[in-house]
């Protein structure tokens, strides 16, 4: 594959519902699914999981019910195991859609941010946005700002996915900022150095009210952004390509 393939889910009641027919979740999957409160939060985490099987059980060729995913110590999933020790995912959630990172480069992280008026303001962001991002977010007219501050806080939580440490490093001492051709490139991270250096970051186009990023190691490669739907076929979970693109 020469290309980060992003994939959209649409998180509905009605896609949960083929996830529960499909009955493709693992006893643990299930379990942490019915610890969620929140119905919503049930739906992104269990579509997640059924959809990100699908589609990594079609690349590999094996039943998706029969992949096991371990974590790292920051709780990044990897499978246990890999035939094609190449596959690189990472998957987020938020508001109305699941995406998924697929790439056989090097270590990658996507995240998505469901846009909210309350991002008008920087005040919560303190410990998020670094001294020359903060600075170019205040300068962003009140009415782009949520748009612009979700995007920002997207690329850098895709970045700090792709390192798989999450939110243990430090977001305020990363930067990332326009780059010659207006796309993001990292300015500096004055955390700990990471053993790969080469990262690319790519703003990825989703639905209205939504912002999202992928952030992968490896150099230059196509990102391909589609949207994915799934069903229940003769085999069990399908994933296919939904008619509208996200
Ligand atoms: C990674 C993190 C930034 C994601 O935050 P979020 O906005 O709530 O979640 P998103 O929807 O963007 O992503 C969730 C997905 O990221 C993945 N993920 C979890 N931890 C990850 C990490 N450290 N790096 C990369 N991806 C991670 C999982 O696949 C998860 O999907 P799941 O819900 O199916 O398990 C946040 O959970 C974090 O910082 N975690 C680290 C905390 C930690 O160290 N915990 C230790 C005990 S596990």
């Amino acid at each position: 594959m020469k290309t980060i393939q992003v994939v959209a889910v649409r998180v509905s009641e009605a896609a949960c519902l083929v996830v529960d027919e499909s009955d493709v979740l693992s006893a643990a999957e299930l379990s942490k699914a019915e610890r969620f409160r929140k119905r919503e939060d049930r739906w992104r985490f269990m579509i997640g999981r059924a959809s990100l099987r699908a589609l990594i059980g079609e690349r590999l060729c094996v039943e998706p019910d029969s992949l096991e995913f371990g974590a790292n110590a920051h709780g990044k999933l990897h499978l246990l195991s890999n035939p094609d020790a190449s596959l690189w995912f990472n998957t987020s959630h938020s508001g109305e859609w699941v995406l998924h990172a697929l790439g056989d480069g090097g270590p990658l992280g996507i995240d998505i941010e469901q846009v909210k008026s309350s991002m008008r303001s920087l005040e919560d962001f303190r410990m998020v946005f670094s001294k020359p991002e903060s600075d170019r977010l205040r300068r962003v007219s009140p009415a782009d700002r949520p748009q612009q501050v979700a995007l920002a806080w997207a690329r850098k939580e895709a970045y700090v996915k792709a390192i798989g440490e999450g939110l243990n490093r430090s977001m305020r001492d990363i930067s990332i900022e326009p780059g010659p051709d207006g796309r993001p490139v990292l300015a500096y991270d004055r955390n700990p150095p990471t053993l790969r250096q080469d990262w690319s970051i790519r703003d990825v186009p989703v639905a209205d009210g939504h912002a999202a990023s992928v952030v992968w190691s490896g150099g230059a490669l196509d990102v391909d952004v589609r949207e994915w739907e799934m069903g229940i076929g003769a085999q069990g979970l399908t994933v296919s390509e939904a008619a509208a693109h996200a």
